[in-house]
């Protein structure tokens, strides 16, 4: 990892959502001055009191801030809405400027955005989409998957670099998208397939948390299943981590990259079926692991 030293000046945050507010308190207590934009100024407020961040007026503004900007929004139309405008991100990303976006969107949406950004001020951008949750920022382990020129990832490094412990630079603009939707759709079929077999054993007779003892000790008990055992175990007392309603987002997007790549996922087709529905019965502001609590019908 890259000492703090190392960040030359103030980091501008776009997004004060879980990841946004995660990554504003990393950095700061690296010691990094962040200047924190969020389309609802209240959280931007209760990040900035927690973690001494600065709140910015506008996206602008954040994009002003700092040689590094990341962004962390929810999905492509929060994105776009976000870096368009005489407020948005791409007027303040200057020649100086990476914009580095961890938002997991379309990797269409990201080539856009880069030339709006290119176009704009002349800044430029990476996709930088992470795979990890809130407590894995926390640590500063996400895996950076990185799409767009090579020396401006240099120059963003030493601000992922506090929040990642893997960056692996996978392409042009785009290409880092796509990796984080192959990556997803290896991580919501997990999370289904977990949700399926632990629901299975219960209502077999087997007590819950005997079960997960199991599965985190066999042959499929790989990080995954470890990460997510307080949630799936004891999902009353852990905090959601990633919502149910963006799983549904990613799956939307994987089939989509799906369709047009000519890639056959029948799999992932039948995972967005049952997310849609656990979303549809008012679980899409729950943590990905109440896909569990559907199957055993709320309780
Ligand atoms: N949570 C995870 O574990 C995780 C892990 C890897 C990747 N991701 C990805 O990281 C991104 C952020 O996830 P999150 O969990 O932090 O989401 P979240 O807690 O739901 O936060 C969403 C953020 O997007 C903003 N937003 C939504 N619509 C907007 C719009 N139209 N214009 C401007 N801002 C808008 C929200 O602002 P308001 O506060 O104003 O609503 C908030 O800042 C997503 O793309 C997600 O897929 C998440």
């Amino acid at each position: 990892m890259s000492d703090s030293l190392e960040v030359t000046g103030p980091v501008g945050v776009v997004g004060a959502g879980r990841m946004g507010a995660a990554m504003a308190g990393r950095l700061r207590s690296a010691g990094v001055d962040v200047v924190l934009w969020n389309r609802s100024v209240d959280r931007a407020q209760a990040v900035a009191a927690a973690t001494g961040a600065r709140v910015a007026g506008t996206a602008r503004e954040a994009a002003e801030a700092g040689p590094v900007v990341l962004v962390s929004l929810a999905d492509d139309a929060a994105c776009r809405a976000a870096y368009a405008g005489p407020d948005g991100v791409a007027a303040g990303a200057g020649p100086d400027t990476v914009v580095a976006d961890t938002s997991t969107v379309a990797p269409q949406t990201s080539i856009d955005l880069a030339a709006l950004v290119r176009e704009g001020e002349g800044g430029a951008m990476l996709d930088t989409p992470v795979s990890g949750s809130v407590p894995v920022v926390e640590r500063g382990e996400l895996t950076i998957m990185a799409g767009g020129d090579a020396a401006d990832l240099d120059r963003a490094r030493p601000v992922l670099e506090l929040l990642a412990k893997q960056i692996f630079h996978v392409g042009d603009h785009g290409a880092g998208a796509t990796m984080k939707l192959a990556v997803n759709a290896l991580v919501h079929a997990l999370n289904q397939a977990v949700a399926e077999a632990l629901v299975l054993a219960e209502r077999s007779g087997v007590d819950r948390a005997a079960a997960y003892e199991v599965f985190a000790g066999s042959v499929a008990g790989g990080p995954f299943v470890q990460y997510k055992r307080a949630a799936f175990e004891r999902p009353e007392e852990t905090p959601v981590a990633f919502r149910l309603g963006l799983v549904a987002k990613d799956l939307d997007l994987i089939l989509d990259l799906a369709a047009r790549a000519g890639a056959p996922m029948p799999q992932a087709v039948t995972n967005r079926r049952a997310v849609a529905d656990a979303v549809a019965a008012g679980l899409g502001d729950e943590d990905m692991s109440a896909v569990a609590r559907y199957l055993r019908g709320h309780s």
